[in-house]
């Protein structure tokens, strides 16, 4: 296959200004926003890496396609189009579009997450652990011990741990009847599932008679990276690829603000006609009827565009080649980051960062603080605040055992002088790391709280 791995198979046809305001209006921003990225208006922003999701560049091919919006309120021919875009990509029948990811968890969690249940899955992002909690039940990480070691270089540290999920599943058989496995996991830095683990959840699930549902926001980067370091999948079509990857689940919730390379989006794709029998009231409830989902007509169709071309050898190859890049460039310059790279970020441990400061003083967010405040650059903290919930049992607040700063690369949109610009940065910021302070929690809401929190610099 002839891959060019060193440039982008695209050329440059509209730009967008964007300014490094000056370091007294960053400061005056930071403290305006109570030191939550968040909060900042993205004009004040130089380099937006907070985050790969709705930040795409869309192709001429999906521009042009939403010229084409049919805006009828039922039937419209862009759904047809998006409808068979998604049985093709994924091999499921029934789709249920949605505004975006988490519409399509409102859905599922509906249907399919009752009240005390118990939610297993290789590592569930926020939204999705919020969505569980939301119905009253409890997300149960399950993923491989390599995964949360940022210094181990296993190909895919996105794998359930089978045997450990096995157990759990058959202690607790009365409260498990949906398994997640995110492809790739978000939370470690887009790190992925390998096939062979895909099919021994398949089996798990199967012989447990619990369904299973692949979170395929990054389904396509999963692909490129099995492609490439799985033993026997040399070579191989993504598309292939992918279709094996979800025959083996029964449903899968997709935010196609990631490998669809849209700027709003997402759908549920299900298997069995009783869970679309399931889904669709709850759809129509919160989502619009069941032909846009909260999407308008163009919506639809840059979805429908944007699911092939994700797909693209030569696009998902120059991604991920900048998502090495920048990651070599750290690594060069000793700067603690998770190994290997993942496919969307480059995630910065924090807590080795800063290891003067104690977790209590917010390492994630006072990395990113410290990074917009040198240089305009907005990243994304996702540390113990992100990550921490309270025991139903006990009400005690566990806190997750990660401190990381997200560099999230948005697709097709920055160049690789963006990527150095960010490395220089961070180099000066780690030579002086010693004099950068902590941060104090002003305020915060009980669910989501990285969202909206507030912070203050502590004292000294
Ligand atoms: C793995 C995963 N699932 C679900 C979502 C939610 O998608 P959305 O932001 O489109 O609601 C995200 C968003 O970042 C995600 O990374």
């Amino acid at each position: 296959m002839d891959v060019p791995t060193f440039a982008e198979p695209w050329r440059v046809k509209s730009i967008e200004p964007i300014r490094l305001i000056s370091r007294e209006e960053r400061s005056r921003a930071l403290t305006a926003a109570g030191h939550n990225m968040f909060r900042i208006a993205s004009e004040d922003v130089f380099v937006d890496l907070l985050t790969d999701s709705g930040t795409a560049a869309m192709s001429a091919a999906q521009w042009s396609g939403v010229m084409e919006g049919d805006e009828s309120y039922a039937g419209a021919r862009n759904w047809f189009h998006l409808e068979r875009a998604v049985r093709e990509v994924t091999g499921f029948d029934h789709v249920i579009p949605t505004h975006q990811g988490r519409g399509a968890e409102t859905v599922y969690t509906r249907a399919f997450v009752e009240p005390g249940d118990l939610v297993p899955g290789n590592l569930h992002f926020d939204t999705t652990r919020a969505h569980i909690r939301n119905r009253g039940a409890r997300p149960v990480d399950l993923v491989v011990r390599e995964g949360l070691d940022p210094e181990d270089l296993s190909p895919f540290k996105g794998n359930v741990d089978v045997e450990t999920a096995d157990r759990f599943i058959h202690d607790h058989r009365d409260h498990v009847r949906l398994f997640i496995l995110t492809v790739t996991s978000n939370t470690n830095g887009g790190q992925p599932v390998s096939l062979a683990n895909a099919h021994a959840v398949s089996e798990l699930c199967r012989r447990h008679g619990i369904r299973l549902l692949i979170d395929a926001a990054r389904f396509a980067e999963n692909c490129f990276l099995i492609r490439e370091r799985e033993p026997g999948q040399e070579g191989r079509p993504l598309a292939d690829i992918a279709r094996e990857l979800f025959s083996l689940a029964d449903a899968a919730a997709m935010s196609a603000k990631k490998d669809a390379l849209v700027n709003i989006g997402g759908f549920l794709a299900l298997r069995h006609r009783a869970d679309l029998d399931a889904c669709r009231p709850w759809a129509v409830l919160y989502e619009g009827f069941t032909t846009y989902g909260g999407m308008s007509g163009r919506d639809l169709e840059a979805v429908a565009r944007g699911l092939r071309e994700g797909l693209d050898d030569t696009y998902l190859a120059a991604r991920i080649r900048q998502v090495r890049f920048l990651h070599g460039l750290l690594l060069d310059d000793g700067i603690p980051v998770v190994r290997p790279p993942g496919g969307h970020s480059v995630v910065i441990d924090a807590a080795r960062f800063l290891e003067h400061l104690p977790r209590t003083a917010f390492p994630a967010e006072s990395l990113a603080s410290a990074l917009y405040e040198e240089g305009g650059i907005r990243t994304a903290a996702l540390g113990g605040l992100a990550f921490s919930e309270a025991d139903p049992a006990t009400g005690e607040v566990v806190t997750a055992p990660w401190e990381y700063t997200r560099l999230a690369i948005p697709r097709r949109v920055y160049t690789d002088n963006h990527m150095a610009y960010v490395a220089d940065v961070l180099r000066r910021l780690y030579d002086k790391r010693g004099s950068i302070g902590g941060l104090g929690l002003v305020e915060a809401p009980p669910e989501l709280p990285h969202f909206t929190a507030t912070f203050e610099p502590l004292d000294g």
